[in-house]
């Protein structure tokens, strides 16, 4: 259900923007049309039209030029944060900032940590991707009483008023285009085999916020086929519950696909699988090879190096360009406006609701991948270029 927006009865946003498609709440509860907009700086206005100070109402942080910035990022579950460590420290380092980068590699125990020590050692900004989105409150109100920002990177967090913004790429919108991908792929690829097509629903880790997002985005699209006849889950496992991955762990998508093959494969193909990341389809491609059935259209996201080659030789169908320069540029840039004590910029207010508010957020576009267009998508990218040529 959609929540009035506190404090706030209009934003009007600085240069040509217009919110799209802005539906319901989209915390992982009510899922809604794909929202996000392009780039602007937004100035939170009332109905007077009079600039209240930032889109909470409260008022404007100033960010010391020279700030420590802590930034606690999950684990290395793909290739994206193992990127985004090196960008976070290089582009705070340039910026003026001193930035204390660190993965919770052992888990959520171990980043509730991190974010404390970050407090203690004066970070007036602390951006978080969450290994558990739920798991952050105290550390995180803890951290906003001593008057830090808090940015919630790539993932939400939430049952938390604490988070100030939250900055990733539109995560239900990347489902969308990861169910209509397998649509598309099944359509072009396997027409002879059907409809009706044999699919499996692969989902992420049930405690990375984005994962519901992922999946309810992609069952957006399926729902509808499957309840027409046009797909059919021979595994009959149809819910996020079912189809979740702990830990986005590559092991526990092949055990379960090894499963599914074994007990419902025997005298069928399956045909297509949604799999939300690219770590896990190259999990369930092996299980695939391993039941020694022929290669499903299969969906991914990350552009990870080894599934975009997979792309290029015609294997993986399809995967998501969420290019992770433009996410860590735009969370540096949020910090390089608080040092100016301007607001975060903000192009969305009404999709992300964390459970205890509607967070700000800023919202970048994600793109879908196929052999057909991925030299194009990938032409400025120096690692994943030249991979296309
Ligand atoms: C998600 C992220 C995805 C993927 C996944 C597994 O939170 O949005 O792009 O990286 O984690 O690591």
């Amino acid at each position: 259900m959609r929540k009035p927006v506190r404090g706030l009865t209009a934003i009007a946003l600085v240069g040509a923007l217009a919110l799209a498609g802005c539906g319901n709440d989209r915390g992982g509860d009510t899922p809604s049309e794909p929202a996000g907009g392009d780039d602007a700086t937004s100035e939170a206005t009332d109905d007077a039209g009079e600039a209240t100070d930032d889109a909470d109402g409260g008022d404007a942080t100033c960010v010391s030029s020279d700030a420590v910035v802590g930034v606690a990022l999950p684990q290395k579950t793909s290739e994206n944060w193992v990127l985004a460590e090196q960008l976070f420290n290089d582009g705070l380092t340039e910026a003026g900032f001193q930035p204390i980068v660190q993965f919770g590699n052992s888990g959520v125990t171990e980043q509730q940590n991190q974010i404390d020590a970050m407090v203690e050692q004066g970070a007036e900004v602390i951006v978080v991707g969450a290994i558990d989105g739920s798991q952050l409150g105290t550390q995180l109100e803890a951290a906003k009483a001593t008057g830090a920002t808090i940015l919630a990177y790539d993932r939400l967090v939430k049952n938390t008023d604490a988070v100030d913004a939250y900055i990733a790429f539109d995560n239900f919108q990347v489902g969308v285009l990861q169910g209509t991908a397998l649509l598309e792929g099944l359509e072009a690829r396997q027409g002879e085999a059907g409809p009706p097509w044999n699919v499996e629903l692969i989902a992420g880790s049930s405690d990375d916020a984005n994962s519901i997002p992922f999946f309810e985005g992609a069952m957006s699209i399926l729902t509808p086929k499957i309840e027409d006849g046009t797909l059919v889950v021979v595994s009959g496992q149809t819910t996020f519950e079912q189809a979740a991955t702990q830990g986005w762990k590559a092991e526990n998508a092949q055990k379960r696909m090894d499963t599914i093959l074994s007990g419902s494969y025997e005298d069928t193909d399956l045909h297509g699988v949604l799999s939300p990341n690219d770590t896990l389809a190259r999990a369930a491609l092996t299980a695939v090879e391993s039941a020694g059935k022929p290669v499903p259209v299969i969906t991914g996201q990350d552009s990870e190096v080894e599934s975009v080659k997979l792309i290029v030789d015609g294997v993986q169908y399809s995967t998501i360009y969420k290019d992770t320069r433009e996410l860590v540029a735009q969370t540096i840039n949020s910090i390089k406006e608080l040092a100016a004590c301007n607001e975060i910029p903000i192009n969305d207010t009404e999709s992300y609701d964390n459970g205890v508010k509607i967070v700000p957020s800023y919202l970048l576009t994600p793109i879908i991948v196929t052999q057909d267009n991925a030299a194009e998508v990938y032409a400025n990218d120096p690692t994943l270029g030249p991979l296309t040529q």
